[in-house]
Protein backbone atom coordinates (compact mmCIF):
# COMPACT_ATOMS: atom_id res chain seq x y z
CA UNK A 1 0.00 0.00 0.00
CA UNK A 2 1.40 3.44 -1.26
CA UNK A 3 1.09 5.85 2.04
CA UNK A 4 1.35 9.96 2.07
CA UNK A 5 2.12 12.41 4.62
CA UNK A 6 -0.73 14.26 3.97
CA UNK A 7 -3.86 12.64 4.19
CA UNK A 8 -7.50 14.49 3.08
CA UNK A 9 -10.31 12.31 4.72
CA UNK A 10 -13.41 13.15 3.47
CA UNK A 11 -17.07 11.26 3.10
CA UNK A 12 -17.10 12.63 -0.50
CA UNK A 13 -14.01 12.09 -3.51
CA UNK A 14 -13.73 15.18 -5.83
CA UNK A 15 -15.14 13.06 -8.76
CA UNK A 16 -18.20 11.51 -9.23
CA UNK A 17 -19.08 8.23 -11.63
CA UNK A 18 -21.88 9.90 -13.87
CA UNK A 19 -22.77 8.71 -17.35
CA UNK A 20 -22.08 10.44 -19.81
CA UNK A 21 -24.88 11.52 -23.20
CA UNK A 22 -23.04 7.84 -25.14
CA UNK A 23 -24.08 5.70 -22.06
CA UNK A 24 -20.26 5.34 -21.14
CA UNK A 25 -18.88 5.74 -17.43
CA UNK A 26 -17.72 9.03 -16.97
CA UNK A 27 -15.92 10.54 -13.49
CA UNK A 28 -16.85 14.30 -13.26
CA UNK A 29 -16.05 16.77 -9.75
CA UNK A 30 -18.87 16.51 -7.60
CA UNK A 31 -20.48 19.51 -6.73
CA UNK A 32 -20.72 21.10 -2.95
CA UNK A 33 -18.61 23.16 -0.84
CA UNK A 34 -16.23 20.92 0.87
CA UNK A 35 -14.98 19.33 -2.83
CA UNK A 36 -14.93 23.26 -4.10
CA UNK A 37 -12.70 24.19 -1.66
CA UNK A 38 -10.27 21.29 -1.32
CA UNK A 39 -9.68 20.10 -5.18
CA UNK A 40 -7.63 23.01 -6.19
CA UNK A 41 -5.85 23.28 -2.94
CA UNK A 42 -4.58 19.32 -3.22
CA UNK A 43 -3.90 19.84 -6.77
CA UNK A 44 -0.13 18.96 -7.39
CA UNK A 45 0.58 17.95 -3.70
CA UNK A 46 1.45 14.51 -2.84
CA UNK A 47 -1.72 13.73 -1.21
CA UNK A 48 -3.93 10.70 -0.98
CA UNK A 49 -8.12 11.77 -0.48
CA UNK A 50 -9.78 8.65 1.21
CA UNK A 51 -13.93 8.99 0.35
CA UNK A 52 -16.62 7.39 -1.28
CA UNK A 53 -16.84 7.39 -5.07
CA UNK A 54 -21.07 7.78 -4.90
CA UNK A 55 -22.78 4.37 -5.57
CA UNK A 56 -22.55 0.96 -3.87
CA UNK A 57 -20.70 -2.08 -4.15
CA UNK A 58 -17.17 -2.66 -4.63
CA UNK A 59 -14.78 0.17 -4.55
CA UNK A 60 -13.52 1.17 -7.54
CA UNK A 61 -10.19 1.45 -8.31
CA UNK A 62 -9.82 5.71 -9.84
CA UNK A 63 -7.04 7.12 -11.09
CA UNK A 64 -4.68 9.98 -9.66
CA UNK A 65 -6.79 13.30 -9.86
CA UNK A 66 -4.22 16.22 -10.51
CA UNK A 67 -1.27 14.11 -9.04
CA UNK A 68 -3.34 13.46 -5.72
CA UNK A 69 -3.76 9.87 -4.78
CA UNK A 70 -8.02 8.59 -4.71
CA UNK A 71 -8.23 5.94 -2.04
CA UNK A 72 -12.12 4.66 -2.27
CA UNK A 73 -14.14 3.55 0.79
CA UNK A 74 -16.79 1.46 -0.30
CA UNK A 75 -20.61 2.13 1.12
CA UNK A 76 -23.10 -0.61 0.96
CA UNK A 77 -26.40 -0.26 0.30
CA UNK A 78 -27.33 -0.70 3.64
CA UNK A 79 -24.57 1.88 4.87
CA UNK A 80 -26.13 4.26 1.95
CA UNK A 81 -29.29 4.38 3.07
CA UNK A 82 -28.38 4.08 7.26
CA UNK A 83 -25.07 6.31 7.59
CA UNK A 84 -25.17 8.94 4.44
CA UNK A 85 -28.90 9.12 3.88
CA UNK A 86 -29.83 8.41 7.15
CA UNK A 87 -27.73 9.62 10.52
CA UNK A 88 -25.43 11.95 8.36
CA UNK A 89 -28.28 13.50 6.27
CA UNK A 90 -31.28 13.39 8.15
CA UNK A 91 -30.07 13.51 11.77
CA UNK A 92 -26.77 15.49 11.62
CA UNK A 93 -27.79 18.03 9.00
CA UNK A 94 -30.76 19.38 9.56
CA UNK A 95 -29.99 19.12 13.08
CA UNK A 96 -27.15 21.38 12.50
CA UNK A 97 -29.24 24.15 10.36
CA UNK A 98 -31.16 25.38 12.86
CA UNK A 99 -33.71 21.95 12.61
CA UNK A 100 -35.20 24.14 9.76
CA UNK A 101 -36.52 20.63 9.12
CA UNK A 102 -36.88 17.87 11.62
CA UNK A 103 -33.93 15.68 12.50
CA UNK A 104 -34.69 11.89 12.74
CA UNK A 105 -33.33 9.78 15.53
CA UNK A 106 -33.30 6.22 14.83
CA UNK A 107 -30.88 3.94 16.73
CA UNK A 108 -29.89 2.10 13.05
CA UNK A 109 -28.41 4.33 11.71
CA UNK A 110 -26.30 5.51 14.70
CA UNK A 111 -24.96 1.90 14.33
CA UNK A 112 -24.48 2.40 10.92
CA UNK A 113 -22.42 6.11 10.90
CA UNK A 114 -20.09 4.40 13.79
CA UNK A 115 -19.45 1.09 11.47
CA UNK A 116 -19.01 3.65 8.53
CA UNK A 117 -16.51 6.06 10.49
CA UNK A 118 -14.72 2.86 11.96
CA UNK A 119 -13.95 1.54 8.08
CA UNK A 120 -12.97 4.98 7.35
CA UNK A 121 -10.36 5.30 10.11
CA UNK A 122 -9.00 1.90 8.83
CA UNK A 123 -8.99 2.82 5.65
CA UNK A 124 -6.79 6.16 6.92
CA UNK A 125 -4.61 3.64 8.66
CA UNK A 126 -3.64 2.28 6.17
CA UNK A 127 -2.34 4.92 3.82
CA UNK A 128 -1.20 7.44 6.11
CA UNK A 129 3.12 7.13 6.09
CA UNK A 130 4.73 7.31 9.99
CA UNK A 131 3.91 10.67 11.73
CA UNK A 132 1.56 11.69 8.72
CA UNK A 133 -0.86 15.09 8.93
CA UNK A 134 -4.39 13.90 8.47
CA UNK A 135 -7.11 16.29 7.69
CA UNK A 136 -10.34 15.13 8.13
CA UNK A 137 -13.60 16.40 7.36
CA UNK A 138 -17.52 17.45 8.12
CA UNK A 139 -20.16 15.96 9.69
CA UNK A 140 -20.49 12.33 8.31
CA UNK A 141 -17.46 11.65 10.18
CA UNK A 142 -16.91 13.01 12.96
CA UNK A 143 -15.86 9.91 14.98
CA UNK A 144 -13.32 9.33 12.86
CA UNK A 145 -10.49 11.31 14.68
CA UNK A 146 -10.65 9.27 18.19
CA UNK A 147 -10.96 6.07 16.38
CA UNK A 148 -7.67 7.13 14.03
CA UNK A 149 -5.87 7.93 17.69
CA UNK A 150 -6.80 4.84 18.95
CA UNK A 151 -5.48 3.05 15.81
CA UNK A 152 -2.11 4.86 14.68
CA UNK A 153 -1.43 7.68 18.13
CA UNK A 154 1.51 8.35 15.75
CA UNK A 155 -0.38 11.15 13.36
CA UNK A 156 -1.14 14.53 13.68
CA UNK A 157 -5.07 14.63 13.49
CA UNK A 158 -6.90 17.94 11.83
CA UNK A 159 -10.81 17.75 12.32
CA UNK A 160 -12.57 20.61 10.03
CA UNK A 161 -16.70 20.81 9.84
CA UNK A 162 -17.83 22.98 7.25
CA UNK A 163 -21.48 23.24 8.16
CA UNK A 164 -22.21 25.03 11.49
CA UNK A 165 -22.38 23.52 14.65
CA UNK A 166 -25.20 23.64 16.72
CA UNK A 167 -26.11 26.37 20.04
CA UNK A 168 -26.25 23.85 22.86
CA UNK A 169 -29.99 23.65 23.28
CA UNK A 170 -30.14 22.16 19.95
CA UNK A 171 -27.06 19.75 20.29
CA UNK A 172 -28.82 18.36 23.74
CA UNK A 173 -31.13 16.91 21.16
CA UNK A 174 -28.78 14.04 20.10
CA UNK A 175 -29.13 10.55 21.59
CA UNK A 176 -25.51 9.90 21.20
CA UNK A 177 -24.01 13.61 21.78
CA UNK A 178 -21.39 12.36 24.09
CA UNK A 179 -19.91 10.02 21.78
CA UNK A 180 -19.71 11.98 18.96
CA UNK A 181 -17.72 15.13 20.78
CA UNK A 182 -15.61 12.71 21.92
CA UNK A 183 -14.84 11.48 18.71
CA UNK A 184 -14.31 15.04 17.81
CA UNK A 185 -11.74 15.09 20.67
CA UNK A 186 -9.64 12.60 19.17
CA UNK A 187 -8.43 15.41 16.72
CA UNK A 188 -5.05 17.63 17.72
CA UNK A 189 -7.00 20.67 16.06
CA UNK A 190 -11.23 20.83 15.62
CA UNK A 191 -11.78 24.09 12.72
CA UNK A 192 -15.10 25.42 12.74
CA UNK A 193 -16.43 28.19 10.08
CA UNK A 194 -17.76 30.70 12.92
CA UNK A 195 -16.34 31.71 16.31
CA UNK A 196 -19.82 30.95 17.55
CA UNK A 197 -19.68 27.52 16.67
CA UNK A 198 -16.55 27.06 18.36
CA UNK A 199 -18.13 28.50 21.30
CA UNK A 200 -20.78 26.38 21.53
CA UNK A 201 -18.76 23.25 20.56
CA UNK A 202 -16.32 24.65 23.96
CA UNK A 203 -19.63 24.58 25.82
CA UNK A 204 -20.72 20.92 25.11
CA UNK A 205 -17.83 19.88 26.03
CA UNK A 206 -17.95 21.58 29.47
CA UNK A 207 -21.64 20.44 29.55
CA UNK A 208 -21.61 16.94 28.51
CA UNK A 209 -17.93 15.47 29.03
CA UNK A 210 -17.95 17.90 31.84
CA UNK A 211 -14.19 18.62 31.00
CA UNK A 212 -12.70 22.21 31.64
CA UNK A 213 -13.06 23.85 28.21
CA UNK A 214 -12.55 27.38 26.64
CA UNK A 215 -13.24 28.78 23.24
CA UNK A 216 -9.05 27.98 22.51
CA UNK A 217 -8.11 24.87 23.72
CA UNK A 218 -9.34 21.43 26.21
CA UNK A 219 -7.24 19.90 27.67
CA UNK A 220 -8.66 16.31 27.84
CA UNK A 221 -7.11 12.68 28.38
CA UNK A 222 -3.04 15.09 28.96
CA UNK A 223 -3.94 16.13 25.74
CA UNK A 224 -4.34 19.48 24.37
CA UNK A 225 -7.17 19.83 21.74
CA UNK A 226 -7.13 23.55 20.43
CA UNK A 227 -10.67 24.53 18.92
CA UNK A 228 -10.92 27.59 16.15
CA UNK A 229 -12.67 28.84 13.46
CA UNK A 230 -11.12 28.97 10.01
CA UNK A 231 -13.50 30.46 7.47
CA UNK A 232 -13.42 28.44 4.53
CA UNK A 233 -13.19 29.90 1.07
CA UNK A 234 -12.51 29.33 -2.47
CA UNK A 235 -9.45 29.94 -5.48
CA UNK A 236 -9.92 33.58 -6.15
CA UNK A 237 -7.46 33.86 -8.71
CA UNK A 238 -8.57 30.66 -10.98
CA UNK A 239 -12.04 32.04 -11.21
CA UNK A 240 -11.18 35.58 -11.68
CA UNK A 241 -8.93 34.23 -14.41
CA UNK A 242 -11.89 32.01 -15.78
CA UNK A 243 -14.00 35.20 -16.16
CA UNK A 244 -11.86 37.03 -18.11
CA UNK A 245 -11.80 34.54 -20.49
CA UNK A 246 -12.77 35.04 -23.88
CA UNK A 247 -14.69 32.51 -24.37
CA UNK A 248 -16.25 33.17 -20.98
CA UNK A 249 -17.30 36.51 -22.09
CA UNK A 250 -19.01 35.06 -25.47
CA UNK A 251 -20.32 32.40 -23.41
CA UNK A 252 -21.63 35.09 -21.02
CA UNK A 253 -22.74 36.91 -24.35
CA UNK A 254 -24.90 33.97 -25.78
CA UNK A 255 -26.86 33.18 -22.15
CA UNK A 256 -27.91 36.78 -22.38
CA UNK A 257 -29.31 36.85 -25.56
CA UNK A 258 -30.86 33.56 -24.80
CA UNK A 259 -32.28 34.97 -22.19
CA UNK A 260 -34.21 37.34 -24.14
CA UNK A 261 -31.83 40.25 -23.72
CA UNK A 262 -33.50 41.35 -20.54
CA UNK A 263 -32.39 44.72 -18.71
CA UNK A 264 -31.81 42.33 -15.66
CA UNK A 265 -30.61 38.95 -14.82
CA UNK A 266 -31.07 37.73 -11.08
CA UNK A 267 -29.61 34.33 -10.53
CA UNK A 268 -29.47 31.41 -8.13
CA UNK A 269 -27.15 28.58 -8.17
CA UNK A 270 -27.63 25.94 -5.44
CA UNK A 271 -28.09 22.53 -4.29
CA UNK A 272 -31.48 21.06 -4.28
CA UNK A 273 -31.34 21.57 -0.42
CA UNK A 274 -34.03 22.76 2.00
CA UNK A 275 -31.58 24.91 3.87
CA UNK A 276 -30.96 27.32 0.93
CA UNK A 277 -34.25 29.47 1.01
CA UNK A 278 -35.14 28.29 -2.41
CA UNK A 279 -39.07 28.59 -2.22
CA UNK A 280 -38.79 31.79 0.10
CA UNK A 281 -36.91 33.58 -2.52
CA UNK A 282 -39.39 32.28 -5.52
CA UNK A 283 -42.32 33.24 -3.44
CA UNK A 284 -40.08 36.80 -2.41
CA UNK A 285 -39.77 37.22 -6.77
CA UNK A 286 -42.95 35.57 -7.44
CA UNK A 287 -44.60 38.68 -5.15
CA UNK A 288 -42.83 41.57 -6.58
CA UNK A 289 -43.99 40.63 -10.33
CA UNK A 290 -47.28 40.41 -8.71
CA UNK A 291 -47.65 44.06 -6.88
CA UNK A 292 -45.68 45.14 -10.61
CA UNK A 293 -41.94 46.14 -9.19
CA UNK A 294 -40.49 43.55 -11.25
CA UNK A 295 -41.67 43.11 -15.13
CA UNK A 296 -40.82 39.90 -16.62
CA UNK A 297 -39.98 41.40 -19.88
CA UNK A 298 -36.95 43.38 -18.25
CA UNK A 299 -35.80 40.83 -15.49
CA UNK A 300 -35.82 37.59 -15.48
CA UNK A 301 -34.42 34.99 -12.48
CA UNK A 302 -32.62 32.21 -13.62
CA UNK A 303 -32.41 29.84 -10.57
CA UNK A 304 -29.75 26.61 -10.85
CA UNK A 305 -31.42 23.63 -8.45
CA UNK A 306 -28.98 20.84 -8.62
CA UNK A 307 -30.43 17.71 -7.38
CA UNK A 308 -29.07 16.43 -4.25
CA UNK A 309 -29.80 13.59 -2.01
CA UNK A 310 -33.05 12.76 -4.03
CA UNK A 311 -33.79 9.37 -2.13
CA UNK A 312 -34.01 11.40 1.28
CA UNK A 313 -37.36 12.06 2.05
CA UNK A 314 -37.61 15.95 2.83
CA UNK A 315 -35.25 16.75 -0.57
CA UNK A 316 -37.78 14.91 -2.74
CA UNK A 317 -40.71 16.73 -0.81
CA UNK A 318 -38.37 20.06 -1.50
CA UNK A 319 -38.22 19.34 -5.11
CA UNK A 320 -42.02 18.69 -5.69
CA UNK A 321 -42.92 21.58 -3.95
CA UNK A 322 -40.07 24.06 -5.78
CA UNK A 323 -41.61 22.89 -9.04
CA UNK A 324 -44.90 23.11 -8.72
CA UNK A 325 -43.61 26.33 -7.45
CA UNK A 326 -41.92 27.68 -10.88
CA UNK A 327 -44.52 25.88 -12.64
CA UNK A 328 -47.41 28.28 -11.06
CA UNK A 329 -44.83 31.46 -11.48
CA UNK A 330 -44.49 30.57 -15.50
CA UNK A 331 -47.85 29.68 -15.44
CA UNK A 332 -49.16 32.87 -13.96
CA UNK A 333 -46.69 35.21 -15.33
CA UNK A 334 -44.90 34.38 -18.18
CA UNK A 335 -45.66 34.46 -21.99
CA UNK A 336 -44.75 32.27 -24.67
CA UNK A 337 -40.92 32.63 -25.37
CA UNK A 338 -40.95 34.23 -21.85
CA UNK A 339 -40.87 32.59 -18.52
CA UNK A 340 -40.35 34.35 -15.22
CA UNK A 341 -37.82 31.71 -14.31
CA UNK A 342 -35.56 29.97 -16.13
CA UNK A 343 -35.09 26.60 -13.88
CA UNK A 344 -31.92 24.81 -14.27
CA UNK A 345 -31.20 20.76 -12.63
CA UNK A 346 -28.40 19.86 -14.59
CA UNK A 347 -24.84 20.51 -13.31
CA UNK A 348 -22.51 22.84 -15.04
CA UNK A 349 -18.58 22.66 -15.62
CA UNK A 350 -16.80 25.30 -13.93
CA UNK A 351 -16.71 27.71 -17.59
CA UNK A 352 -20.23 27.70 -17.75
CA UNK A 353 -20.86 28.67 -14.06
CA UNK A 354 -18.02 31.58 -14.47
CA UNK A 355 -20.32 32.46 -17.54
CA UNK A 356 -23.57 32.30 -15.38
CA UNK A 357 -21.67 34.50 -12.98
CA UNK A 358 -20.78 37.02 -15.19
CA UNK A 359 -24.51 37.48 -17.04
CA UNK A 360 -25.83 38.09 -13.41
CA UNK A 361 -26.29 41.53 -12.49
CA UNK A 362 -28.01 40.33 -9.26
CA UNK A 363 -26.56 37.30 -7.61
CA UNK A 364 -29.27 36.07 -5.16
CA UNK A 365 -27.48 33.68 -1.71
CA UNK A 366 -30.43 33.39 0.98
CA UNK A 367 -30.16 30.32 2.51
CA UNK A 368 -32.03 29.70 5.68
CA UNK A 369 -28.44 28.67 7.42
CA UNK A 370 -25.33 28.17 5.05
CA UNK A 371 -22.10 26.69 7.16
CA UNK A 372 -20.37 29.44 4.40
CA UNK A 373 -22.00 29.39 0.95
CA UNK A 374 -18.94 29.68 -1.58
CA UNK A 375 -21.06 30.08 -4.42
CA UNK A 376 -21.72 33.87 -2.77
CA UNK A 377 -17.79 33.98 -2.89
CA UNK A 378 -17.56 33.02 -6.09
CA UNK A 379 -20.15 34.95 -7.95
CA UNK A 380 -17.65 37.84 -6.28
CA UNK A 381 -14.32 36.82 -7.48
CA UNK A 382 -15.89 36.44 -11.00
CA UNK A 383 -17.19 40.18 -10.86
CA UNK A 384 -13.57 41.90 -12.07
CA UNK A 385 -15.58 44.78 -13.35
CA UNK A 386 -16.59 45.44 -9.87
CA UNK A 387 -20.17 45.62 -11.23
CA UNK A 388 -23.33 43.39 -9.62
CA UNK A 389 -25.03 43.14 -6.50
CA UNK A 390 -24.91 40.44 -4.50
CA UNK A 391 -28.17 39.53 -1.99
CA UNK A 392 -26.88 37.54 1.03
CA UNK A 393 -28.48 35.87 3.56
CA UNK A 394 -27.93 37.12 7.20
CA UNK A 395 -27.28 33.32 8.01
CA UNK A 396 -24.66 32.34 5.81
CA UNK A 397 -21.47 32.35 7.11
CA UNK A 398 -20.27 34.40 4.18
CA UNK A 399 -22.13 37.48 5.80
CA UNK A 400 -19.56 37.70 8.10
CA UNK A 401 -17.26 38.65 5.83
CA UNK A 402 -19.06 40.03 3.19
CA UNK A 403 -21.06 42.95 5.11
CA UNK A 404 -20.95 45.00 1.84
CA UNK A 405 -23.14 42.56 0.26
CA UNK A 406 -27.21 43.44 0.85
CA UNK A 407 -27.58 41.43 3.78
CA UNK A 408 -31.54 40.05 4.12
CA UNK A 409 -33.29 37.69 6.92
CA UNK A 410 -34.96 35.32 4.75
CA UNK A 411 -37.53 34.51 6.92
CA UNK A 412 -38.85 37.89 6.38
CA UNK A 413 -40.55 38.34 3.02
CA UNK A 414 -40.74 41.78 3.25
CA UNK A 415 -37.49 42.16 3.90
CA UNK A 416 -36.45 39.93 1.05
CA UNK A 417 -38.12 41.89 -0.97
CA UNK A 418 -36.88 45.18 -0.50
CA UNK A 419 -33.40 43.49 -0.20
CA UNK A 420 -33.96 42.10 -3.93
CA UNK A 421 -35.72 45.67 -4.89
CA UNK A 422 -33.03 47.76 -3.47
CA UNK A 423 -29.97 45.25 -5.09
CA UNK A 424 -32.34 45.60 -8.85
CA UNK A 425 -31.91 49.40 -8.60
CA UNK A 426 -28.58 50.00 -6.64
CA UNK A 427 -26.75 53.27 -8.26
CA UNK A 428 -23.60 51.61 -10.53
CA UNK A 429 -21.48 53.60 -8.07
CA UNK A 430 -22.68 52.40 -4.93
CA UNK A 431 -22.42 48.78 -6.61
CA UNK A 432 -18.88 49.58 -7.53
CA UNK A 433 -17.68 50.43 -4.03
CA UNK A 434 -19.49 47.26 -2.54
CA UNK A 435 -18.04 44.94 -5.43
CA UNK A 436 -14.22 46.40 -4.88
CA UNK A 437 -14.21 46.18 -0.96
CA UNK A 438 -15.55 42.64 -1.35
CA UNK A 439 -13.16 41.67 -4.36
CA UNK A 440 -10.22 42.96 -1.89
CA UNK A 441 -11.03 40.76 0.81
CA UNK A 442 -11.72 37.83 -0.93
CA UNK A 443 -8.06 38.25 -2.44
CA UNK A 444 -6.93 38.32 0.46
CA UNK A 445 -8.65 35.49 1.97
CA UNK A 446 -8.66 32.63 -0.35
CA UNK A 447 -8.49 29.16 -0.50
CA UNK A 448 -4.95 29.44 -0.04
CA UNK A 449 -4.39 31.16 3.18
CA UNK A 450 -7.75 29.39 4.82
CA UNK A 451 -5.32 26.36 4.30
CA UNK A 452 -2.28 28.15 5.27
CA UNK A 453 -3.79 29.24 8.53
CA UNK A 454 -5.07 25.69 9.72
CA UNK A 455 -2.18 24.05 8.54
CA UNK A 456 0.00 26.03 10.47
CA UNK A 457 -2.23 25.54 13.68
CA UNK A 458 -1.77 21.63 13.08
CA UNK A 459 1.41 21.19 12.19
CA UNK A 460 3.71 22.51 15.07
CA UNK A 461 6.92 22.12 13.39
CA UNK A 462 6.42 23.73 9.84
CA UNK A 463 7.22 20.81 8.10
CA UNK A 464 4.11 20.23 5.92
CA UNK A 465 3.76 23.27 5.03
CA UNK A 466 6.98 23.61 3.52
CA UNK A 467 6.00 20.34 1.65
CA UNK A 468 3.29 21.93 0.12
CA UNK A 469 3.92 24.27 -2.09
CA UNK A 470 0.27 24.62 -2.54
CA UNK A 471 -0.63 26.51 -0.02
CA UNK A 472 2.91 28.51 0.98
P1 LIG B 1 -23.01 23.50 -0.47
O1 LIG B 1 -21.66 23.15 -0.01
O2 LIG B 1 -24.05 23.44 0.60
O3 LIG B 1 -23.44 22.81 -1.70
P2 LIG B 1 -21.75 26.00 -1.34
O4 LIG B 1 -22.38 27.20 -1.92
O5 LIG B 1 -20.78 26.25 -0.25
O6 LIG B 1 -22.95 25.06 -0.86
O7 LIG B 1 -20.97 25.18 -2.44
C1 LIG B 1 -21.58 24.75 -3.61
C2 LIG B 1 -20.50 24.45 -4.62
O8 LIG B 1 -21.05 23.61 -5.64
C3 LIG B 1 -19.99 25.70 -5.31
O9 LIG B 1 -18.59 25.60 -5.51
C4 LIG B 1 -20.72 25.71 -6.64
O10 LIG B 1 -20.01 26.30 -7.68
C5 LIG B 1 -20.92 24.23 -6.89
N1 LIG B 1 -22.19 24.04 -7.64
C6 LIG B 1 -23.41 24.40 -7.27
N2 LIG B 1 -24.32 24.13 -8.22
C7 LIG B 1 -23.65 23.58 -9.22
C8 LIG B 1 -24.01 23.08 -10.50
N3 LIG B 1 -25.28 23.10 -10.96
N4 LIG B 1 -23.04 22.57 -11.24
C9 LIG B 1 -21.77 22.54 -10.80
N5 LIG B 1 -21.37 23.01 -9.62
C10 LIG B 1 -22.29 23.51 -8.83
C1 LIG C 1 -21.97 20.30 1.72
C2 LIG C 1 -21.30 19.41 2.74
C3 LIG C 1 -20.30 18.49 2.05
C4 LIG C 1 -20.99 17.72 0.93
C5 LIG C 1 -21.68 18.68 -0.03
C6 LIG C 1 -22.45 17.97 -1.13
O1 LIG C 1 -21.00 21.10 1.17
O2 LIG C 1 -20.67 20.22 3.73
O3 LIG C 1 -19.74 17.59 2.98
O4 LIG C 1 -20.07 16.91 0.23
O5 LIG C 1 -22.58 19.51 0.70
O6 LIG C 1 -23.36 17.05 -0.60
P1 LIG C 1 -23.28 15.49 -0.91
O7 LIG C 1 -24.32 14.88 -0.01
O8 LIG C 1 -23.63 15.37 -2.35
O9 LIG C 1 -21.90 15.01 -0.63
Amino acid sequence: MRQSSLVVVANRLPIDDSVAPDGACEWRRSPGGLVSALHPLLRHTPATWVGWAGGTGPAPALPDVDGVRMHTVALTADDLRDHYEGFANATLWPLYHDSVEQPEYHRRWWEAYQRVNQRFAEATADVAEPGAVVWVQDYHLQLVPGLLRELRPDLRIGFFLHVPFPPPELFMQLPRRAELLRGMLGADLVGFQRSQAAHNFAQLVAKVLDVPADDRRIVVDDRVVRIGAFPVSIDTVELAALATRPDVAERAARLRHDLGSPEQVILSVDRMDYTKGIEQRLKAYSELIADGHVKVRDTVLVQVAVPSRERVGQYQILRERVEREVGRINGEFGRVGEPAIHYLTQPFDRVELAALYRVADVMAVTPLRDGMNLVAKEYVAARVHDTGALLLSEFAGAAAELPQAYLVNPHDLEGLKQGLLAALRADPEDLGARMRAMRAHLHRHDIRAWARSYLAALDDDGSLLTRMGAAG
